[in-house]
């Protein structure tokens, strides 16, 4: 059952239905999930193929995360499901959407995710013009989420969400916790339209820091997930704060809402390596 005051919702992150199954039986409920390329590389069945020396064909591969997400689907059917495209440097946002209509057409309840970079945002404006609901994944820097809210001005509230992610941050000694806190105060001065999915979160003080700043979403791995649930899943108190250690927070920059998408400097490099790291390992399932 979910707890009275939990207004945060909770996805799981992975590529394994029965995790999925497992984390329903333990929380009482689920809100949705995230998947990913490397979670696809992971799933068990993968791996068994990969141990025996085997590898996919492109339509094999996407028949095969097809029944993965089919799968998730019919287990929170009215919950949300991301599904990951393949971009690379040098996939352009039309090839994007092109695989984007193919992957929402899977399941009813699907969102799309797709890089928070120059191609991936042009993708975003166009796919919520379309009535794709999508989700805006490797987000590190408040411009990237000022040019996402920018060019899908219009959509409707839970058809774009915004994945930053925690983790990979504090991995390199900045704060992950205090990006999420100036992305709500940035998205507070406008219309709501973008949900802000806290990802990437790896341990149980990210989740319970997550629904203190008011996050829309979070989603977490099992094992964090399980941790909590097994703790009945608490809720942070008024006095609750979050104690980061030696990272470093980031500063927060008022960004104008408004203004052309375009005008925006998108690069950051985590994106860059996370786009690299989700090819791979996609790639890897490829033979190539
Ligand atoms: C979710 O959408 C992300 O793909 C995921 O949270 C990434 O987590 P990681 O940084 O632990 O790989």
């Amino acid at each position: 059952m979910r707890r009275k005051g939990l207004a945060t919702k909770i996805f799981i992150d992975g590529g394994d239905p029965d995790e999925t199954r497992a984390i329903k039986e333990s929380l009482g409920f689920l809100d949705g999930q995230t998947t990913n390329p490397s979670f696809v590389s992971k799933n068990p069945e993968a791996q068994k193929k990969m141990d025996r020396g085997e590898t996919f064909s492109e339509p094999e591969l996407l028949e095969f995360y097809k029944g993965i997400v089919q799968d998730i689907s019919g287990l929170i059917p009215d919950g949300s499901v991301s599904i990951e495209v393949y971009a690379d440097e040098n996939t352009t946002a039309e090839e994007m959407l092109e695989q984007g209509r193919e992957m929402f057409s899977w399941i009813p309840n699907a969102h799309i995710k797709l890089p928070t970079s120059h191609e991936g945002i042009r993708a975003a404006e166009q796919a919520v013009k379309e009535g794709m609901r999508i989700n805006m994944t490797l987000c590190f820097s408040l411009p990237q989420a000022a040019a996402v809210y920018s060019a899908t001005r219009g959509a409707t509230r839970g058809q774009v969400f915004i994945s930053p992610f925690v983790g990979r941050l504090d991995d390199r000694g900045e704060d992950g916790m205090s990006f999420i806190a100036n992305l709500l105060k940035l998205y507070r001065k406008g219309d709501g339209h973008v949900m802000v999915l806290a990802a990437s979160l790896r341990h149980e003080g990210h989740l319970m820091e997550s629904l203190h700043l008011g996050a829309d979403i979070i989603t977490a791995k099992l094992e964090t997930l399980d941790e909590w649930a097994r703790k009945g899943a608490p809720l942070p108190g008024e006095a609750y704060s979050y104690d980061a250690g030696d990272l470093k927070p980031l500063p927060y920059e008022e960004l104008d809402l408004d203004a052309d998408w375009k005008s925006f400097d998108l690069s950051h490099e985590l994106t860059t390596q996370g786009m690299e790291k989700f090819t791979k390992d996609w790639n890897k399932l490829l033979g190539k």
